[in-house]
C-alpha cells in the first residue's frame, strides 16, 4: 500500500493513510521522514498500533532515546500516581521545543494516544519554518543576530510563578544555554526558535527581550501556522521537534488522559 497524504492546514499537519506492515517495515521510512520535515506533524489513524510495535515504527525514522521510561515508551500523564514527574509536565502546557537545552534537540517524537480527558488536552503545534519565512525581510535581517539564552529556571515559573528560594536554586543547578534566535539547519532552512526556556535575548535590555521574544511567539503562534491535533484513541502522531513548537490545551489531572511517547533522538547540533 503506498501512502495517502491529506493535509490538514495548508503550512503544518498532514494525516498519513497507510497500513500497519507498511510502517513496522520501514519501506516508507524515508518518504515519511521527508513529509514529516516538510509538515511538520502528521498522524496515523484507525492502526491499532501496540507499544512493542510504536518502538519498532520509531526506528524506522532514526535512533530512539529510551534512557526515560520503559523499553522506549514514556507515559505522559499529569496524574502524580502515573508518571511521578507529574508537575514538571505541567510545562506542556506552554509552547516549548523539546530538548532546547540540550547540544542536540530531539528530532522528533512519537505520540500515542491511549486514553482522552473527557474535556480538553488537545495538542497544538506551529510551524517555525513557515513563521520565519513570513518575517518581512528587515526582521529578518535585524533577529538573525540575535542570540537568547534559554533556562530550565525560566521555564518553571510558567508553572510555578512564584517559586521558592530552594526551587530557584534547584533549577538553577541546571545549566543554562545560549542558542541563535534563528536556527540555520542543515538543510539550509532558517526557522525561529522560541519557546518557554528562552529567558533572556543577549545584549538587549529587560523589557526589549521580554517584548521581542513575546511579539515573536505571538507572531509564529498565529492561527496560520497553527495545527490543532483533536485526539482519537489509538492516534499515532510524530512531530518534528527542530522544526515546531508544540503545546497541550488544558486537561485535568485527573481526567485519565494517558499518552505514550517514544523521542526520536537529535540529529542536528545547536549551539
Ligand atoms: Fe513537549
Amino acid at each position: 500500500m503506498t501512502l495517502e497524504v491529506i493535509d490538514q492546514t495548508p503550512l503544518i499537519g498532514s494525516e498519513i493513510k497507510t497500513d500497519l506492515d507498511t510502517l513496522l517495515s520501514g519501506a516508507e521510512a524515508q518518504t515519511i521522514r521527508a513529509i514529516l520535515d516538510r509538515r511538520g506533524v502528521i498522524f496515523f489513524r484507525g492502526l491499532a498500533i501496540s507499544d512493542e510495535q510504536q518502538v519498532t515504527i520509531a526506528r524506522t525514522l532514526g535512533d530512539i532515546v529510551d534512557s526515560e521510561g520503559d523499553g522506549g515508551i514514556y507515559k505522559i500523564s499529569l496524574d502524580q500516581g502515573v508518571n511521578e514527574r507529574a508537575k514538571y509536565l505541567q510545562g506542556s502546557l506552554f509552547w516549548h521545543v523539546d530538548g532546547s537545552l540540550q547540544p542536540r534537540p530531539n528530532l522528533g517524537a512519537l505520540l500515542r494516544a491511549l486514553r482522552l480527558a473527557d474535556s480538553g488536552g488537545d495538542t497544538e503545534f506551529c510551524n517555525t519554518y513557515a513563521a520565519y519565512d513570513a518575517l518581512p525581510e528587515d526582521e529578518k535581517r535585524a533577529i538573525e543576530p540575535l542570540r537568547v539564552i534559554h533556562s530550565a529556571e525560566r521555564s518553571q515559573y510558567y508553572v510555578t510563578p512564584e517559586m521558592s528560594f530552594e526551587e530557584i536554586e534547584f533549577w538553577q543547578g541546571y545549566p543554562t544555554k545560549s542558542c541563535p534566535l534563528v536556527w540555520t539547519h542543515a538543510s539550509g532552512r532558517k526557522s525561529l526558535l522560541l519557546g518557554s526556556t528562552c529567558d533572556y535575548v543577549e545584549g538587549l535590555s529587560v523589557e526589549e527581550s521580554r517584548a521581542l521574544l513575546a511579539r515573536l511567539r505571538d507572531w509564529a503562534t498565529q492561527p496560520r501556522f497553527v495545527y490543532r491535533h483533536r485526539w482519537q484513541v489509538g492516534d499515532l502522531l510524530i512531530w518534528s521537534n527542530t522544526g515546531t513548537m508544540h503545546r497541550a490545551l488544558p486537561y485535568a489531572a485527573d481526567s485519565g488522559r494517558l499518552m505514550h511517547r517514544t523521542i526520536l533522538a537529535g540529529e542536528e547540533p545547536l549551539h
